[in-house]
């Protein structure tokens, strides 16, 4: 893993989670903004959950979605091609050096992306370059410092920590959702409208859902070396903190909270 590298990887356990992602569950602050004829950008699109929702809204307009990891451009596409979405597009490509003309989009949307990608004012003079005068922005990112799993102890915040630590070590920005609205006003952005949200686990099929998510990534092996790597957490960390995982998954009152902030901006 080098400083720089993407924290989540393309295991099938992350494309699980990102399977139960859609714009009608996870883009509810841009979709109202959506109009047929747009043109769409959804820059670190991933395998395209969400891509495909956008392009459905926007329908006969066009969605590009660009990611730069081809595996997920390809997932993407099948994703288009299974719903018939002829209107989407899906590029690889670098967030930071986006292969558009000025002032080639209505909206630019990003679910879970500038919380990884090092460069955040880069990125975000590169998104407003794309977008048309009076063009927006939409983005949801992690909160990780209002996370939880419930019931937690001492071990639990100990092991968000490292996951955030591990974001650090990347490049990455654990608190973005939060940061926000600071963020796209320093970009020259305008008329920001920030609010934040959950994605919530409660119900026994969903608390089984992220333990196994968090068992299968988090306690995996790559993401152990690199936290014991990186000097963030020991091995015998890790192995307290899969007992208690377990423990929480069997405690009835489980619930797990993922929290996002969320930014609606203007390019002037
Ligand atoms: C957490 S995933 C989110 C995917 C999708 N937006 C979603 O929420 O379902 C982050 C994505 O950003 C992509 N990514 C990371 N750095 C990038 C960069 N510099 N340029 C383009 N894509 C990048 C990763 O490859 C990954 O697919």
């Amino acid at each position: 893993m080098t400083e720089t590298s993407y924290t989540m990887g393309y295991s099938e356990e992350f494309r699980q989670m990102l399977n139960r992602r859609s714009a009608e569950t996870h883009a509810v602050h841009l979709m109202p903004l959506l109009e047929p004829g747009m043109r769409v950008l959804d820059f670190g699109c991933g395998p395209g959950t969400i891509s495909v929702g956008l392009a459905r809204a926007v329908d006969p307009g066009e969605v590009h979605g660009v990611d730069i990891e081809s595996s997920q451009i390809d997932l993407a596409r099948a994703a288009a091609d299974a719903g018939g979405h002829d209107n989407a597009t899906f590029h690889i490509g670098d967030v930071t050096d986006l292969p558009f003309d000025d002032e080639t989009f209505d909206a630019a949307h990003c679910h879970a992306v500038l919380m990884h990608v090092p460069d955040t004012s880069g990125t975000l003079s590169e998104v407003r370059r794309v977008l048309k005068p009076g063009g927006i922005i939409a983005s949801r990112e992690f909160i990780l410092g209002s996370s939880f799993l419930e019931p937690s102890t001492e071990n639990t915040a100990a092991a968000w920590e490292t996951f955030g630590n591990l974001l650090r070590a990347n490049g990455g920005h654990p608190q973005m959702g939060k940061e926000l609205k600071n963020r796209l006003i320093e970009a020259g952005f305008s008329d920001i409208r920030a609010t934040a949200s959950f994605d919530y686990f409660s119900a026994p099929e969903d608390v089984a859902f992220l333990h196994a998510f968090i068992s299968d990534w988090f306690y995996s092996p790559d993401v152990i070396a690199a936290a014991t790597t990186h000097g963030v957490a020991t091995q015998e960390q890790f192995d307290q903190w899969r007992l208690e995982h377990d423990a929480w998954r069997d405690h009835v009152g489980a619930v797990g909270a993922l929290a996002f902030g969320e930014a609606i901006a203007v390019k002037p």
